[in-house]
């Protein structure tokens, strides 16, 4: 999906011209992966901007940082400040998606990077939908997901998305919207960028963290919303056979928000449409992240005063 330029960058303190933030060649983060990052959005409101769960974000990317043993000593007052003031000295009034990324700069070649130095950018732009269709035909990769006895998946990472972009493009090899990982064991893990739920006889099952899951605010987000509303759902390993026989089958993540799946491997899943309880839970998570819902407020930071 292009990009709509907006004017700045956040960088090390300062706003730069887009087109001016720029790193060196030998930046440690683009030869070895060493950086963390988030994707967050911004919706527009009758009167105002929002940002949906931005210290819930931040406080990831933090936690992130300290899984990689990345320095960084920003707090997540400032990094939620730079957030806003960007959005603000972009003038962006519309639905956005916000890219924080803390990498390991120029410091040498070698792979121990104790000194170099370590630099914190935030983007943000306009941005609408990621997937281009309402609902998607997937595929189960034959790439398994990352686990925790070689790259913890609990960190929004740049080095673990490699895992991420080899399923997404196998994916797209074989003709489908996106791809579902299996973890080691076998079992369902998640998409290559979204986390997945599957929904069987009214009830909702999603694979915990120890199937090398990212928690995801927006699963978190779904889990609250299905608790509120009596829907049971529970955290559990998910087996591959139960995606073909499910009732229902949908991804989240902030930037496929509520997604359902409607074809696995070339099998339907369900009436090969989008389910009914897919279709409650998008509804409001549609109206929370707006605003709309009085008691998911509290999701929301206001952009503009
Ligand atoms: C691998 C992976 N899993 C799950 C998610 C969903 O997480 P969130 O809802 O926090 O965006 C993402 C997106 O960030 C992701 O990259």
């Amino acid at each position: 999906m292009p990009i709509v330029e907006a004017k700045y960058i956040w960088m090390d303190g300062t706003f730069v011209q887009w087109n001016e933030a720029k790193v060196h060649v030998l930046t440690h983060g683009l030869h070895y992966g060493t950086g963390v990052f988030e994707g967050i959005r911004a919706y527009k409101t009758e009167d105002n901007l929002v940002i949906f769960r931005l210290e819930d974000h931040m406080k990831r990317l933090i936690r992130s940082a300290k899984l990689i043993q990345i320095p960084f000593d920003l707090s997540l007052k400032e990094l939620c400040n730079a957030t806003i003031e960007l959005l603000r000295k972009n003038e962006i009034r519309e639905s956005a998606y916000i890219r924080p990324i803390v990498f390991v700069g120029y410091g040498g070649i070698g792979l121990d990077y104790s000194g170099f130095p370590i630099s914190t950018a935030i983007s943000a732009f306009p941005y609408a939908k990621y997937f281009g269709k309402s609902a998607l035909n997937v595929c189960t990769s034959t790439w398994r997901r990352i686990w925790d006895a070689s790259l913890p998946p609990q960190a929004k990472a740049c080095g673990n998305y490699l895992n991420s972009v080899l399923a997404r493009m196998e994916a797209r090899a074989r003709g489908v919207d996106e791809a579902i990982l299996l973890d080691h064991n076998g079992t369902v893990s998640e998409g290559s960028g979204e986390n997945i739920f599957v929904v069987q006889d009214g009830e909702i099952a999603t694979p915990p963290q120890s199937s090398s899951v990212l928690a995801g605010i927006t699963r978190d987000s779904v889990i609250k919303i299905a608790r509120d509303e009596g829907i049971s759902i529970v955290e559990r390993p998910v087996s591959r056979a139960e995606l073909y026989t499910a009732d229902e089958v949908f991804f989240s993540g902030t930037a496929a928000e509520i997604t359902p799946i409607i074809q696995i491997d070339g099998r339907n899943i369900g009436q090969n449409t989008e389910g009914k309880v897919t279709a409650v839970l998008s509804r409001i998570y549609a109206r929370a992240v707006t605003g709309v819902i009085e008691k998911y407020r509290g999701w929301l930071t206001e952009v503009y005063p």
